[in-house]
């Protein structure tokens, strides 16, 4: 498959749905929804709402249906990284090739921004309930696994251990726990809220939960290693920046080549998982072999 063409015709369905979720109406607190707009569509992979409408596909489901939900993951990830990037926690200046929502604008549009987007995101999902009729129950459950995978069981958590650890010597178990909450998490509930949402079994869900797991880890290793080998123009964010907080990364604990080997290995048997789906999962397949050779 083209794997190109898929990511670029997926983005732009994406990017489509989130306009209407999202549209720039005025209203009186409107430097707020431009500060949002600014970096929801400043760029950016779209690969949360990929996964999400891919893990649907595996599973036979009609991807059309899921937008709402993959919609909503790609506003709480966009304010996961206008937290990110605030001088109290990595203070970066650039994201996705522009500068960040607090330069942009100042620190308290950008923390409001962030505020927004995950608050929009929950009502989005919300407002998807009569879509569903039938369906309601799985809507429930997938509001609720995201709302995990988000808070401090997942992708806070991880946020706040990522901050912990920051200048301190972590094992690799650590490690691994950091990256599976702060990045791991919304990564799986991505693909799984997508295989839910479109009436996977359980099986089926359970299969795809356990490639996104090694998705979400590899995911992080990889952009660990473009921090350090990677081209910020190309990247869109700066590089060197992990070695400068002196942050917990994998090219950090066990050095370039054992993080590469490792993702290579995950990836692996992330694609085993998929075995079942036979060739409704080759999107799948694709996007965690790219993980390897991604440059941004
Ligand atoms: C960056 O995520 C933050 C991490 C979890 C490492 P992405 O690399 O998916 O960022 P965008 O959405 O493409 O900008
Ligand atoms: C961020 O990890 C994970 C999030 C939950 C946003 P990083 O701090 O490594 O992400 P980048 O490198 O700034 O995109
Ligand atoms: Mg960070
Ligand atoms: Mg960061
Ligand atoms: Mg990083």
């Amino acid at each position: 498959m083209d794997l190109k063409a898929y990511l670029e015709e997926r983005r732009a369905l994406v990017n489509r749905a989130l306009e209407a979720y999202l549209p720039a109406v005025r209203c009186p607190a409107f430097r707020v929804v431009q500060a949002m707009h600014y970096s929801l569509f400043a760029g950016g992979k779209r690969l949360r709402p990929i996964l999400c409408l891919a893990g649907a596909d595996a599973v036979g489901g009609d991807i059309t249906e899921v937008l709402p939900v993959a919609c909503a993951l790609e506003m709480i990830h966009t304010y996961s990284l206008i937290h990110d990037d605030l001088p109290a926690m990595d203070d970066d200046d650039l994201r996705r090739g522009q500068p960040t929502c607090h330069k942009k604008y100042d620190e308290a549009t950008a923390i409001l921004a962030g505020d927004g987007l995950l608050t929009a995101a929950f009502h989005t999902l919300a407002e998807a309930a009569p879509r569903f009729e039938e369906r309601e129950i799985a809507l429930l459950a997938v509001i609720q696994l995201i709302a995990d995978a988000a808070g401090y069981r997942g992708m806070v958590g991880g946020q706040m251990l990522d901050l912990q650890a920051e200048g301190r010597e972590v094992t690799l178990k650590e490690l691994e726990t950091i990256h599976r909450l702060k990045t791991g998490a919304l990564l799986t509930a991505s693909v799984r809220s997508g295989a839910l949402m479109a009436g996977g079994t359980r099986a089926e869900v359970a299969a795809l939960a356990s490639y996104g797991e090694k998705f979400g880890l590899v995911f992080q290793i990889t952009d660990d290693l473009l921090d350090v080998e990677g081209e910020a123009a190309e990247m869109g964010k700066a590089t060197g920046m992990d070695a400068q907080r002196r942050k917990a990364t994998y090219p950090g604990v066990v050095g370039r080549d054992e993080a590469r080997e490792w993702a290579r290995r995950l990836v692996e048997t992330a694609i085993a998982d998929l075995e079942p789906f036979g060739p409704r999962a080759e999107p799948l397949r694709e996007i965690a072999r790219y993980l390897l050779a991604r440059r941004s």
